[in-house]
């Protein structure tokens, strides 16, 4: 199911994650028939020199960086009307032009009055566009219309409350959907058919059987190119406000009343509100310094070209989360995120309990192992659980052994989270999109660690490591350590 034909507007169209994310995806879903045959591309941006030539040396350039094949390419090319339309000034006149502009392509092209607003702008601009939109009655059209929202949503609980205020005033929820990319990724979605298809499994996902849950989502890049957005924002924002609450809200959350955007949104929320106070000795805040990545010398972040020489930007947070709920209470859930660490990996470990009486402890060196399930989200997709089998022979012994399900083993390589995301725009499927009570909640959450206190420490961090080495003391502090590594 492709859905109906429209117009999809892009905003921001010169813009980076355009070029990297959104036309590669658009052009693989063309390939595959599943962008609704008839619709309209159209690119708006501020910039004046943007015609349709430029646009279309954007499109062919950005396909050929991701790598598309060429057939691919050309197809995309000869097959999609393609429009542009400069929003100069940002003014109402210029929005009432637009107005008129896309009345104009749909009349042409006999276009039922299916509209997507892709709003792919930097945080600055989202409010003005927003308004823009509504001011010149863009909000409605003879068909559906529907806004997609990037991340990042507001800066803060204060500034995502107004732009939801805003943005309600000229669109239901129903005609909203905001981005976080992750919940387009398949092993992220698959959490839920893990969870609630494989009773063995949520048989045992309880305080009574978990010891702790560790989210660890490690990148080996450093800010690159992006220290105007990224000084301000810092790792809180960037990654733990959107992605690590939203994992953490698929993995702890109860069994939804049916598999739709309701029942699940209405539990990613129970389970935030069953969050306790994050306190700053939960914390534990790292910047990068100079190190290695790759066999590479790498700069650390405040030689990184636009950042503040004296920066207290973290680009790495640990920390601690309670879910006072019946299910998880007394269970501590570990999260990490950070820039230009050891290895690019986004991985779940579910600790498991240890055996209450350990016969075997007389007989093995290393006594306890306990059972830990894996779930690798990225890369190398799939899940390991960990069990002890008898090593054959004497003396007695035990090992730790491993079983494993690898996604692209069985299934080839997996669809990019945008061509999923873009779809269930097209199709009006609001299951992974962010609800608006959502993402206040989200920020809720974090309201007073959004930033590293003034008296709070911001740990040095080689590029390279798995982080500040203070972090150990987080599931330290329970006899534990990190299992990701
Ligand atoms: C983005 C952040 O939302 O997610 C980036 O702004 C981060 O800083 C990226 O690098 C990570 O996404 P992925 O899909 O590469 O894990």
């Amino acid at each position: 199911m492709a859905g109906d034909p429209h117009l999809l507007v892009v905003m921001g169209f010169t813009g980076d994650l355009v070029r990297r994310k959104l036309l590669p995806a658009l052009a693989r879903l063309l390939d595959r028939g599943q962008w609704p045959p008839g619709s309209v591309l159209v690119g708006t941006s501020r910039d004046p020199g943007l015609d349709e030539a430029r646009a279309r040396e954007l499109v062919a350039e950005a396909l050929a960086e991701a790598g598309l094949a060429e057939t691919t390419v050309r197809r995309f090319l000869e097959a999609l009307p393609l429009a542009v339309h400069t929003v100069a000034d940002g003014t109402t006149a210029d929005y009432a032009a637009l107005a008129g502009r896309l009345e104009a392509i749909e009349a042409e092209r006999g276009l039922p009055g299916n509209r997507v607003f892709y709003l792919a702008l930097p945080p600055q601009a989202l409010a003005a566009a927003i308004a823009g939109l509504g001011q010149a009655d863009l909000a409605r059209s003879r068909g559906w219309t529907r806004v997609v929202v990037e991340k990042p949503f507001g800066h803060d609980l204060g500034s995502a409350r107004r732009l939801n205020e805003l943005v309600h005033h000229s669109y239901t929820e129903d005609q909203i959907y905001r981005i976080d990319h992750y919940l387009g990724k398949e092993t992220v979605q698959n959490l839920l058919v893990f969870r609630f298809a494989n009773p063995v499994f949520e048989s045992l996902w309880n305080r009574d059987r978990v010891e702790s849950v560790e989210i660890t989502v490690a990148e080996t890049l450093g800010i690159g190119r992006r220290a105007s957005y990224y000084e301000s924002a810092g790792v809180v924002r960037d990654m733990v406000q959107n992605h690590l609450l939203q994992l953490l809200a698929l993995l702890a959350m109860e069994v939804p009343s049916a598999f739709d955007a309701r029942a699940i949104r209405h539990e990613k929320v129970k389970v935030m509100s069953a969050i306790g106070p994050i306190g700053i000795r939960d914390l534990v805040y790292g910047q990068y310094s100079v190190g290695q990545v790759d066999g590479q010398v790498v700069p650390g972040y405040r030689q990184e070209p636009g950042v503040r020489p004296d920066s207290r930007t973290p680009t790495y947070v640990a920390m601690r989360v309670a879910v006072d709920n019946w299910r998880w209470q007394g269970v501590p859930f570990f999260l990490r995120t950070g820039k230009r660490l050891a290895r690019q990996i986004t991985q779940v470990a579910v600790v498991f309990k240890r055996a209450p009486v350990y016969i075997f402890a007389p007989y093995d060196e290393c006594a306890i192992r306990r059972n830990v399930l894996f779930l690798t989200l990225q890369p190398d997709e799939g899940f390991d659980l960990h069990f002890q089998v008898k090593a054959p022979g004497s003396p007695f012994r035990t090992e730790t052994q491993q079983l494993r399900f690898a996604y692209q083993e069985v299934f080839g390589p997996l669809p990019d989270a945008y061509e999923t995301l873009l779809v269930d725009v097209f199709v009006g499927d609001q299951t992974l999109f962010v609800r608006a009570d959502e993402v206040e909640s989200a920020w809720a959450l974090c309201g007073d660690f959004l930033d590293p206190p003034e008296d709070s420490p911001l740990h040095e961090y080689p590029a390279g490591s798995w982080g500040p080495a203070e972090a150990r003391a987080l599931p330290g502090a329970v006899g534990s350590y990190w299992h990701v590594r």
